[in-house]
């Protein structure tokens, strides 16, 4: 047995047994990318260096094998910064987008891409779902949304925006005309109530995100009806119906509404477990400190949303701030005190040049953005939804949820800018009878694919080729992708640590 020291723990382990196994023996887990125990290891990465204390050096604890003596550090600052470092590299010439620009430029960060490939599917319910994750109020804002998504749509320089307000009007009107509702599933029910004074948009938000939460929601309105700003849009602009259904539909999820209540905090606080002012522009919150970024007060349990804050004109943001609020309020509910925001790392490259419109409109059906042929308001019949959402070009990666180098990049809080190179690389997709997807640039050349395809005798293969800086894994021979990778499609894509080997249908 090899003794040695780890974070300062005493273990003994067998001979031949690497750092990293060593550490996990201890319970101290140690980030790994290119690691893969069911192939030959070739160390290339560095996300799992640790410090040798005894010689001063950073080592890839995955292929350092223990020695007697040994001291190692794996959670110092430095040993940290080393690993940062790292992944700047990585990111360096790294050239993806996480997430789709349409998603990063909407206030609600709705998943459009997912929507639109769904709606292109004909999954009119499971698209529905996907914009009822982020967005409370689609059917209204399909009608007064000024769509900043629309402004950032790749598609728009070719043939024009990916009509994805419509899309999303198109499912919220589908799912109004249903007998049933679609109400999202509440997570664990809790006995805590919450109190919201002021029933406009920023309310209405707070109270479906909370209501999704499992708490139970009630909304007071100095008015005979809900709805506060959105009372006064014209009929012509959006139908007041509009406003009655999402209402009704807030209250079959379990929403009280008391109207023509004139409550102040003081009337209604000892009755809630916490309150939120939603009362808009006019609101009299003088006495109160706030803080914008938590939308707490200086009374504790109290918060404020929305235009209450600082006047707020575009609509989804002000759903946006409903939601947000809600979060701050579950945060809070459930026991802390401090409200931390956490922007996740996101990978992104700009704008596509030619040759990268080219193969990004091979994802897509070509053709002109198309209108409602029976105009804005009646929006679009389910072909012509369904061809709107063919447009869209899949902007997001397909691995955005389980990509180990986003995920590290995000925990290490990483610079996608720091070692960047000035000029980034073209983009490239090969695609394999609809199973997978090669995108070049997202590869950290890790090598496993070129292993898993040598381990189950693929007669071609993947390669490495080139050198240094500018090796790449290809295809040799110019032979085809499915001829290089037929036996290994599903291990690749299972084992490709970021998103340059995908499913081509998606995660
Ligand atoms: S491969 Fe990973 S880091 Fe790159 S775009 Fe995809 S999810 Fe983001
Ligand atoms: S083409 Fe699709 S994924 Fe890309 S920005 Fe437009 S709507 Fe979003
Ligand atoms: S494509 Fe191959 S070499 Fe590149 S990251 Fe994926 S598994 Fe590693
Ligand atoms: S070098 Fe060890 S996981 Fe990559």
């Amino acid at each position: 047995m090899i003794k040695l020291k780890i974070d300062n723990i005493e273990i003994s382990v067998p001979a031949g047994t690497s750092v990293l196994k060593a550490a996990e023996s201890a319970g101290i887990v140690i980030p790994t990318m290119c690691f893969n125990e069911s192939v030959p290891n070739h160390a290339s990465c560095m996300v799992c260096a640790v410090k040798n204390n005894i010689s001063g050096e950073f080592i890839p604890s995955c292929e350092m094998k223990v020695q007697e003596g040994m001291d190692i550090i794996c959670n110092s600052n430095e040993v940290i910064e080393f690993r940062k470092d790292a992944l700047e590299l990585l990111l360096s010439d790294h050239v993806g987008d996480c997430e789709a620009p349409c998603r990063i430029s909407c206030p609600a960060f709705m998943d459009i891409p997912k929507m639109n490939r769904l709606i292109a599917n004909g999954e009119f319910v499971k698209a529905l779902e996907v914009v009822k994750e982020e967005i409370a109020l689609p059917l209204i804002l399909g009608y007064i949304c000024s769509a900043p998504c629309e402004n950032a749509c790749r598609r728009k320089q070719m043939e024009g925006a990916v009509s994805i307000c419509q899309l999303k009007k198109f499912v919220a009107i589908k799912d109004s005309e249903n007998e049933k509702y679609y109400l999202p599933q509440k997570q664990t029910k809790s006995n805590k109530k919450i109190g919201i004074i002021g029933s406009g948009m920023a309310g209405l938000s707070a109270a479906y995100h909370l209501l999704k939460y499992g708490y139970s929601c009630t909304l007071f309105d100095k008015n005979e009806k809900a709805g506060g700003r959105l009372l006064n849009v014209s009929e012509n602009e959006m139908p007041g119906k509009i406003l009655e259904t999402e209402i009704e539909i807030l209250k079959q999820f379990g929403a009280e509404f008391r109207l023509n209540s004139s409550v102040t905090i003081d009337h209604i606080k000892n009755d809630f477990d916490a309150v939120i002012i939603a009362s808009g522009e006019n609101s009299n919150v003088q006495q109160l400190q706030i803080n914008e970024d938590t939308f707490t007060t200086n009374i504790l349990g109290v918060f404020v949303t929305g235009s209450v804050i600082k006047p707020i004109k575009m609509a989804v943001k002000v759903v946006a701030n409903g939601k947000a609020t809600a979060n701050s309020v579950h945060t809070f509910l459930s026991g802390n005190t401090s409200v931390k925001k956490h922007k996740q790392f996101n990978s992104r490259f700009g704008k596509l040049n030619e040759s990268e419109i080219i193969e990004y409109l091979e994802e897509s059906k070509s053709g002109n953005r198309n209108e409602p042929l029976n105009g804005k308001h009646a929006g679009f019949n389910n072909e012509e939804a369904i061809a709107e959402a063919s447009r869209c070009l899949r902007c997001d990666c397909r691995k955005a949820e389980s990509c180990k180098l986003r995920i590290l990049s995000d925990k290490y809080e990483a610079d996608q800018q720091k070692f960047k190179s000035a000029e980034r690389k073209t983009i490239k997709k090969l695609f394999q009878n609809e199973i997978l997807v090669y995108e070049p640039e997202k590869c950290i050349k890790c090598g496993l694919c070129v292993e898993i395809t040598k381990r189950n005798k693929d007669i071609v293969g993947l390669a490495y080729v080139g050198r240094g800086f500018d090796i790449q894994i290809n295809i040799p021979f110019n032979k085809s992708l499915d001829e290089a990778i037929k036996n290994s499609a599903l291990e690749c894509i299972l084992n490709c640590p970021t998103g340059a080997i995908s499913n081509f249908k998606g995660e």
